[in-house]
């Protein structure tokens, strides 16, 4: 028997705004980690490889992909990395031991090749420094390095080096993950606070011109989370622009329901940071507000990593590749849709990661590329999320899960482009069985016909893509709903998400 379908509803009014989307919502993150870099972006000896050694094909996929911002070089490896070992002639680096992922660093890629790589695919550089076993003084070498046209000693190397404009690297994390165990060099909230704030107000003596993030929690679990922001932002607040938020998601056995709602979760943090960022503001009578940086998200199988400790030394190693399903994409799409649905106070984003590691795109060495069920949410996204977020505020079921309580069954947003004469719509039906029918009252905006409607749904929620069959999941073009007296009225798939796209008709 047929599965009743359910009904939702939401209004769209570019009366009600949330806030412009920030381009860097839609960045992602390269870290020195297993084949991100190496026999990942980078891989000389590829067939598809330019003359810098960067795979061509790679590329390709990257630019499709639409990252405006890339975060780089870690992560846990920034807290034990020296950023001169990967400067100058390449035969004269150093290989090192990389203290977070027991891995071999041969330095072939720095900050040049990647400052200049991130260019050609469409990107900005946004740099992490080491604040874990350094400090104020490499942070400020290397921006010098990057942002100081010429005349001193960091400049003047890089423009020995090769690169006669400075990088004018906008974005800058300071550190990462401190309050983690795992980090080098962690530590408590105040003296990580202390630190960063001595190295941004050296860091803005260097370059006025950058923006800074403080760190955050790694996530919303750690038994410090809360008073961590707190005390932080209490020490950095006028020399900071933005805090982190970390957060990963998993399917845990048995309870796929929980995991289809991980985005009520990532709302729920991103809104607790808000409201401790502006408690310190109160407190403090500051007027500035601090935005969010959620520079690392996405679906991580991390129960299925057997830790750091128990890798042996390789260079690139297959760390935790891993392989997206169907469920997975529409939780990635789901917590696009949040990030959306705050664009009010969240300003830069990073899918962790690019290439290979949690990644929407991967690679076999000398082989094929292809892209993971993950990145066709990601780059619709990014390329039709575009504009002025508005407040619909759908009405539907309600159902319970394990982990979230009860949660909509619908996720829902909407982008308008007025430019463009564009509206899109982006939603989630978080039930696994049943079709979900959205009612949209758009009557606040005239003129509205339909263009399409694209949704990542299947029959067998657990299928992926592979070298072999690198397009088993793609984008599905589902009927054209229709739009009569300014009501749209779209079928939902079970477990499924969607980009339904209207434009101004004539
Ligand atoms: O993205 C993988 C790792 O997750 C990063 O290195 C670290 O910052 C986080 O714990």
């Amino acid at each position: 028997m047929e599965e009743p379908v359910h009904q939702a509803a939401l209004t769209v009014d570019p009366a009600f705004r949330i806030g412009d989307v920030d381009p860097r919502l839609y960045g992602s993150f390269v870290e020195h980690l297993g084949r991100c870099v190496y026999d990942g972006i980078y891989e000389p000896g590829h067939p598809a490889a330019d003359a810098d050694g960067f795979r061509r094909d790679v590329a390709d996929l990257v630019r499709e992909l639409g990252v405006p911002v890339l975060r780089y070089p870690g992560g846990n490896f920034v807290s034990g990395y020296n950023w001169e070992d990967g400067i100058g002639p390449r035969d004269q680096r150093p290989r090192r031991l990389d203290l977070a992922w027991r891995s071999i660093e041969t330095n072939e890629v720095g900050v040049d090749e990647f400052a200049a790589w991130a260019r050609r695919v469409g990107s900005e550089p946004m740099m992490a420094v080491n604040l874990g076993t350094r400090g104020v003084e490499a942070a400020c070498n290397l921006l010098e390095y990057t942002n100081h046209p010429s005349g001193t000693h960091w400049s003047d190397l890089r423009r020995r080096n090769g690169a006669a404009d400075p990088y004018d690297i906008k974005l800058w994390c300071l550190g990462n993950e401190m309050d983690g165990p795992w980090q080098t060099g962690f530590s408590t909230a105040r003296e990580y606070g202390r630190l960063a704030a001595q190295t941004a107000q050296a860091m803005r003596r260097v370059d006025p011109s950058i923006e800074l993030v403080a760190c955050g929690s790694s996530g919303s679990g750690m038994p410090t989370f809360g008073t961590w922001e707190a005390t932080v932002l209490a020490e950095t607040y006028d020399l900071v622009d933005y805090v982190s938020v970390h957060s990963y998601y998993e399917e845990h056995a048995g309870d796929r329901a929980s995991f289809l709602a991980s985005a009520v979760d990532l709302d729920r943090f991103i809104e607790s940071v808000v409201a401790t960022a502006d408690h310190v503001r109160a407190v403090g009578r500051h007027t500035k507000r601090i935005n969010l940086s959620v520079d690392e998200w996405n679906v991580w199988y991390q129960s299925r990593f057997a830790g750091e400790e128990n890798l042996d030394w390789a260079r690139a190693p297959r760390l935790i590749e891993d392989t997206y399903s169907v469920v997975d994409a529409v939780v990635v799409g789901d917590l696009l849709i949040s990030l959306l649905r705050h664009a009010d106070r969240v300003k830069i984003a990073c899918l962790a990661q690019l290439v290979n590691v949690i990644a929407p795109i991967r690679t076999e060495p000398g082989g094929a590329v292809w892209r993971q069920p993950t990145y066709h949410p990601f780059a619709l996204t990014s390329r039709y999320g575009r504009g002025t977020v508005l407040r619909v505020e759908p009405t539907g079921p309600v159902h319970e899960t394990g982990r979230h309580g009860a949660v909509p069954t619908l996720s829902a947003t909407a982008v308008l482009d007025e430019e463009a004469g564009e509206l899109t719509l982006f939603a989630v039906n978080r039930d696994q069985d049943r079709p979900l029918r959205l009612d949209a009252d758009l009557r606040a905006c005239p003129g509205l016909a339909v263009g399409e409607h694209l949704a990542i749904c299947d029959e067998e929620p657990e299928a992926t893509n592979s070298a072999d069959e690198p397009d088993r999941v793609t984008p599905r073009r589902l009927p054209d709903p229709t739009v009569a007296d300014g009501r749209l009225e779209v079928l939902l798939p079970p477990l499924s998400w969607s980009v339904i796209r209207l434009r101004r008709a004539g």
